[in-house]
This record gives C-alpha cells, structure tokens and sequence, in this order.
C-alpha cells in the first residue's frame, strides 16, 4: 500500500518535497531551522552561519592592518603599512645551530607535554634580564610564559572583564588590545595620548567612572605613535591610580629598541602592586615562535594559570627549549644593538624624508625607538581618503581609524612603520607619500 504524503517541505533553494504528517512532525521537533508557513508546508531553511555567531564575535572587526597587507603582498609597492619585524635580522644561523642542539641532547623531553606555566629556566632568564636592565625584582614565579604577549593580554581579559566593565585605553591605542577587549564586550573609556604619556585632567575622570577595572599602556615606543611617556607622566599616572580598584596593564614588547635617549622606569617602579608587565621575545628574536610572558602577583598569577590551561594547556615547549637554549648560547643584548642600530638609522631616514617633502602644515612624532611613527594632516582631511590615493602612487600606510577605541569621527591621523624599508626605499616612498598630501590638500581647498 502506498503511504499518504500530505505535506510539503520547502527549502529554501526552491526545492519541494511531499512527505507524510508523521515525517513532517518528527522534522519540526527535530530541528528549529524549519518553521511553519501553513499547517501542511514547512520551509527548512539553509545552514546560515552568520545567524549563530556570539554576540561577543559577531560584530568585532577583522584586523585592518592584516587586509591591508593583502593588498601590498602581490604589488610593487613601498609599504609602511606593516607592523613586522626586519626579517633580514633573524638571528637563522644561531637558531638552527640552537634547534639542532635541543633535538640532539633535550629530546625526546622537549618534544613531551609540559608545565602551563613555561620552560622553568626561560623565566628564569626573563626574571635574571629584568633585575639587568630594569633594575626590577621579580621572581620565576610569577611569570607565565604565553604564546606570544597578545595571549597574555587575552588571558587578562578572560581573567578581569565581565560584559560592560571599563577599559581605560590610549587614544590612538593599539589596534590588538582594541580588537581583544572588544570581544570581552568591555566598555572603552579613551585617553587623549600627549607627546610624554597620557592626559592627566581626562585620566582622572577616567578612572572615577563606575567598573572601571583595567588601564592598558604601552609606554614605551607606542603602538601606533611611537611616543614614550616620560618618568614624572608614570609618576603622576601612578598617583591618580593608586589605592584605586584599577590595575594597570604596562605592554613593553619594544622597550629593549631605544636608540636615542634615556630608558624611562618601568610603572613597576611606582605602582608595584597594581601593576602587571607583558613582554615579547617577538621584536627582539623572532615573532614566528609566539613567545611572550605576562608578570603578575602571586593571586593573579593563580587565575591567569588556569585561564591558560583552559587556553591551550602551555604554550609550545619544543620552541621555549629552542629559544632558552639560543638565549644562553648567545649574546642578546649584542643582538638587540644591531637591530637598534638598523631601525635607528631608517627612522632618521624617515624624519629627515619628511621634513623634504611633507608640507609645512602636517605634523609627525619624533620616536626615540621602536618601529613606528605617527603623523598628523591638517584638521578635516580624511587619511582614509588618502591611503587611496597613495595606493595609486604605490605607497602605502595604515590610516590612524583603527587605532582609535570609537570610530566614528574623520580622521586625520596615519601610521608609519620603519623597521622593514631601507633607507633609499624610505626616500622614494616618502617622497610618493609626501606629493600624494600636497595634491589632496590643494583639490580640497579648491
Ligand atoms: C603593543 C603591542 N602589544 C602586543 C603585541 C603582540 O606581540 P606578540 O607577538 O608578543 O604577541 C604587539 C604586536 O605588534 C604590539 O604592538
């Protein structure tokens, strides 16, 4: 006997099929993708992905810079786009010398599951490097070795952030914290970033709103600005924190790239209770290796271990081996002087490029290390309008937009990166850059 097909389900392509009440129930029950249109015809709709994301994913956007670069990789293009590091200064020789070494005497162990905590004498070695060249007691202890500084900063949101507490964040601010702390749902409470750290009078105000919980700085060389805040800024900061229920996150992944001036105290100095350091072998060794630490009190340190564990168990041991064996084998610090010497010399290539060729009129920081300089156009002038334009001139930068924590005002601003062009390169690209402003001011005054 035939059976009775007395329904129909559509799908969404178009698509009908007859099927009897009893499928036709067992299918509604089964899945809530398929809904009524009348008793008899259900719609079963297509797998849609976009309609299930987290709300704590759905709307963060997808890195600016890393689209950016898409667009440079296939062209003949000058970038300062790029936030990377010289690769023609990896150490490669002493590394494969180093991996060689830990296959032949440190395996099968190094090759094994290990502590979430880290390579025991990697931290100690960051905590021995600390107590050198900062003048900083911190034990082994209460160092985490993480898979590169940017996981630190995401176990501290893991850590400290319910939906809606507040960040105080450096406007412009790195671009990866903005992202990270989005996806926590926090609420950002921006400060104005001046030329020897950030504005007291807006920090103030800042720091008395209510679930304000965490401050993130990168005091050193900032990422975007290349600015550094000067001793009596982290003493005034220090100050208005203190004592409050904030802590103070200090990111230094380029603190060891100074190559003008004097090194500034680390918060640690005057807030050593409220304050937690990440640091990164990324800019110093190689950043492929994904290998940074976060220094926290013994309490935190607690939490943050097990958000890791939760994370990813550790963070991988073969390269810690590598990269611990390498430290102890070589000289670091000679290493660092040589990439110093390199981004010292481009990033005087690069003012003195554009004091040749920027109008008068477009103002630009003056970094004493670290890979970046930030300039400034006049008020009203668009730099996403002109990354277009400099793209047709084959040059390219990042606009200032993605660097600010709200975005919906014109922004004026740009990212230059110096450490990967050399210094003709710089010139030529300067020199492009510098035509492109004067032509776009002139048509916008006309
Ligand atoms: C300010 C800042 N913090 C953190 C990171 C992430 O570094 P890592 O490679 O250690 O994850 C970067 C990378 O460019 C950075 O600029």
């Amino acid at each position: 006997m035939r059976k009775r097909r007395d329904a129909f389900v559509t799908w969404s392509s178009g698509i009908r099929i007859a099927v009897n009440s009893r499928i036709l129930k067992y299918m509604a029950k089964w899945s809530d993708s398929i809904h009524s249109d009348t008793q008899k015809t259900l719609v079963w709709r297509n797998f849609e992905p976009n309609s299930m994301f987290a709300d704590r994913i759905a709307d963060v956007p997808k890195s600016f810079i890393r689209e950016i670069l898409k667009v440079t990789v296939s062209q003949d293009i000058i970038s300062f786009a790029g936030g990377l590091p010289n690769r023609e200064l990896f150490p490669v020789t002493a590394l494969k010398e180093a991996g060689n070494r830990v296959f032949d005497n440190d395996c099968p162990d190094a090759l094994q599951y290990s502590t979430t905590e880290g390579c025991l004498q990697l931290r100690e070695y960051i905590a021995e490097r600390y107590k050198k060249v900062k003048g900083l007691n911190i034990e082994p202890k209460n160092i985490l070795i993480t898979t590169g500084s940017q996981q630190a900063l995401d176990l501290l949101g893991k850590t400290f952030l319910n939906e809606n507490d507040r960040v105080i964040i450096e406007k412009p601010g790195y671009l990866g914290a903005i992202q990270l702390f989005s996806i926590y749902k926090a609420r950002f409470s921006p400060v104005t970033l001046e030329n020897d750290g950030v504005n007291l009078a807006e920090l103030e105000k800042a720091s008395r709103l209510r679930n304000t919980k965490l401050m993130y700085t990168v005091p050193n060389f900032q990422n975007p600005t290349g600015i550094t805040y000067s001793n009596e800024k982290r003493e005034q900061i220090a100050e208005i924190l203190r004592g409050r229920p904030i802590i103070l996150i200090e990111d230094d992944p380029y603190g060891d790239l100074r190559y003008e001036g004097v090194q500034q105290n680390s918060f640690m100095h005057y807030l050593p209770e409220q304050t937690i350091l990440l640091g990164s072998f990324s800019k110093t060794v190689v950043p492929s290796f994904r290998t940074g630490w976060v220094v926290a009190p013994d309490e935190i340190m607690e939490k943050l271990i097990v958000a890791k564990q939760a994370s990813d168990l550790h963070t991988n041991f073969f390269t810690q081996k590598l990269l611990f064996e390498y430290l102890s084998k070589n000289d670091l610090d000679a290493h660092i002087e040589k990439i110093r010497e390199v981004y010292g010399r481009q990033c005087v290539a690069m003012i003195e490029s554009i004091k040749r060729h920027f109008p008068e009129n477009v103002h630009y920081t003056l970094p004493e290390g670290g890979m970046f300089l930030w300039v400034t156009l006049p008020e009203g002038v668009s730099s996403m309008d002109l990354v277009n334009l400099a793209i047709q001139k084959d040059v390219i930068f990042v606009p200032g937009n993605p660097f600010y924590s709200s975005q919906d005002q014109v922004v004026n601003t740009l990212r230059l990166n110096f450490s990967c062009v050399d210094e003709a390169t710089i010139e030529i690209g300067i020199k492009r850059l510098g035509e492109t402003i004067k032509e776009y001011l002139q048509n916008k005054n006309n």
